[in-house]
């Protein structure tokens, strides 16, 4: 029986993601349908080179989203798919498939997208589709404003989450979290302000295990694995 860094081989699932050769990078399409400051921090953490993972497309529900913006002025390609442009949307995430596939994404990151997505696409990138949500899941699962519930709730501790995508809303396998304790002295918007900084950290971290291929799915849990001692 072959073992993998402690982990039996023979229960995992493979990823669909193989790891990236030091000299190589993972293809990244990022949705996102607003200000896209997740997105500014995969942009970032390329620029500032050892990541192993670059942006190469970036599609928005949303013609006016600051994050295509974003994109542009990094020189990424980056398109819009208003829902009013398809009769369904099937088809509108057909067509973002498509600008997705022509620009060779391997890994699509959902970064403050605000659409569920068509069954179609959600079974074309099982496993190489990935979200970050502001709470810690399952707490606040299924709501845009997860930061505001979070604190309304009088929560001591919230934070963000990376997880896969799958059919269920805010429920596929857990990669990374992050906790955020509240400060006594938090307003809902400081609270808010400080989750996001984390999750600057959290999503390109996710992605750094994902590139490097240090991720197992035993079951729903997500093994990490150590570093390649190579
Ligand atoms: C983030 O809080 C993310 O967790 C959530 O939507 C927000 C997007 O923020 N899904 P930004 O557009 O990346 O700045």
């Amino acid at each position: 029986m072959t073992r993998t860094g402690g982990i039996t081989a023979e229960i995992d699932e493979a990823l669909g993601i193989q790891p990236v050769p030091p000299t190589a990078c993972l293809r990244l399409g990022v949705l996102a349908s607003g200000r896209g400051s997740n997105l500014q921090a995969l942009l970032d953490s390329r620029a500032g080179g050892q990541f192993p993972a670059q942006v190469v497309a970036v599609a928005s529900n949303r013609p006016n989203a600051p994050a295509l913006e974003r994109a542009r002025r990094a020189g990424v390609p980056a398109e819009a798919f208003p829902q009013t442009r398809y009769a369904s949307l099937a088809d509108r995430d057909a067509a973002v498939q498509a600008f997705l596939e022509a620009h060779g994404v391997e890994l699509v990151v959902l970064a403050g997208y605000d659409r569920v997505l068509a069954p179609g696409m959600l079974a074309a990138y099982r496993n190489r589709l990935i979200n970050i949500h502001p709470s810690l899941l399952p707490a606040f699962a299924g709501t845009l404003q997860a930061q505001a519930a979070a604190f309304e709730h009088g929560v001591k501790v919230s934070g963000c989450t990376v997880h896969f995508v799958d059919e269920q809303l805010d429920g596929g396998p857990i990669i990374l979290q992050r906790a955020v304790a509240l400060d006594e002295a938090d307003t809902a918007e400081s609270f808010a302000a400080r989750i996001l900084a984390e999750e600057h950290q959290a999503l390109p971290d996710a992605i750094r295990l994902i590139a490097e291929g240090r991720l197992r799915l035993v079951g729903r849990r997500c093994r990490i694995l150590p570093p390649s001692r190579l």
